[in-house]
């Protein structure tokens, strides 16, 4: 099997990951709820791999909160900097993720920036769409459908500049980009475990500059005579028994990308982006959406011989996994004007090789 959907999820983790996980849900129970050995490794399990994750993105310890994943984190953040009638300036390459909790709560949405590879209009889009009704700022550091790399230390500059709180989607940059809470001054960075951090499913990292409102309430091991969830973090934001398990095998994904450094990571993924890239447009009827500078390892095309979905499926049949469709991110493809057509989209991981890419390539000229 060829896995090319990483962008979703990365089934290839550092094996690590998995004998951690392993390891945690024989060894580890609840967190903060005892002093009993195994309640205790599960807190030294998730103090770690806090530490981990603050050393990752340049946060403080307790300004990680987990979650279970990034649409958790968002949904934690969103409520947090805006409600109804609100209006929220976000970006032409959101993700479900976004938008619904958005129109949950009845905020409304102002798309900045809708050029795709285009990060000098996109930034001035921001500056004009940003105005003293704006309450907050909601934005993706790289679109999952087009791999596009937004000026996210731009667009928080200039939040910074006219103080409006910004929310960064880092759920396709976290582990291929640096990602720092501190430099962004970021009200808040939500991102998943389980895609370019390598670790499982069901694990999310919300960083947090100050403290949210509560999503849900419930336990946390602490002030627990109190009626009101306590007021600091982590606390207020995570009530019942964390997810140790994916935590344990998380603190492994958090190792492996600290130890490769995620420059090194995005140049593998860039090179095997490159090679497909210029591969793909050489078949007739194809249309790739590539970009040399602001673009990671994530690449979307389609085909005027067949629709993606029926490319996708005959890709299956041979082996290999890619995503199709509109990937959840119905804004990016009206952006880019794929709207109708939705897209074919590979991406990549550390674990990906060139030979993977040819055998891909045939695959498609099979299709
Ligand atoms: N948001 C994930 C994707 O882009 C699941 O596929």
């Amino acid at each position: 099997m060829i896995y090319f959907d990483s962008a979703a999820t990365t089934l290839l983790k550092p094996p690590q990951v998995y004998a951690a996980a392993d390891y945690a849900m024989k060894h580890f129970s609840s967190p903060g709820r005892g002093g009993h050995e195994p309640a205790v490794f599960a807190a030294e399990s998730v103090f770690a791999c806090r530490t981990l994750a603050g050393k990752l993105f340049d946060a403080d310890l307790n300004q990680v909160v987990f979650t279970m994943n990034a649409t958790h984190a968002l949904n934690i953040a969103i409520a947090s900097v805006a409600g109804k009638g609100d209006e929220v300036v976000i970006s032409g390459f959101e993700h479900n993720a976004v938008r619904r909790p958005l129109h949950l709560i009845g905020a409304k949405t102002v798309v900045a920036g809708r050029h795709l590879f285009d990060p000098e209009d996109t930034l001035r889009s921001f500056e004009k769409q940003i105005s003293p009704r704006t309450k907050a700022v909601i934005c993706t550091h790289v679109s999952n459908v087009f791999g596009y790399i937004l000026p996210i230390e731009e667009i928080a500059d200039l939040c910074r500049r006219k103080h409006v709180p910004l929310v960064i989607d880092a759920s396709q940059s976290a582990g291929i980009l640096p990602v720092s809470l501190k430099k962004t001054g970021a009200a808040f960075i939500a991102m998943p475990g389980h895609k370019s951090l390598y670790g499982p499913q069901g694990t999310g990292i919300l960083l947090c500059s100050g403290v949210p409102k509560p999503l849900i309430a419930g336990g946390t091991g602490s002030l627990s005579k109190d009626i009101d969830m306590p007021d600091f973090l982590p606390d207020a934001a995570e009530a019942g028994t964390h997810n140790v398990t994916g935590i344990h095998g998380l603190s492994e994904g958090l190792r492996f990308v600290l130890s490769h450094g995620v420059h090194t990571i995005r140049a593998k993924e860039d090179l095997l982006k490159r090679y497909l890239a210029c591969e793909i447009a050489k078949l007739p009827g194809f249309r790739v959406y590539e970009n040399d500078k602001h673009q990671t390892g994530v690449l979307s095309f389609w085909s005027e011989n067949a629709d993606c979905e029926t490319l996708a499926q005959r890709l299956s049949e041979q082996g290999i996994c890619v995503r199709a469709g509109l990937h959840c991110a119905p804004i990016a493809h009206e952006s880019a004007g794929t709207i109708d057509t939705g897209t074919v989209r590979v991406s990549f991981c550390w674990y990906n090789t060139l030979r993977e890419a040819e055998e891909f390539v045939n695959s498609l000229k099979n299709c």
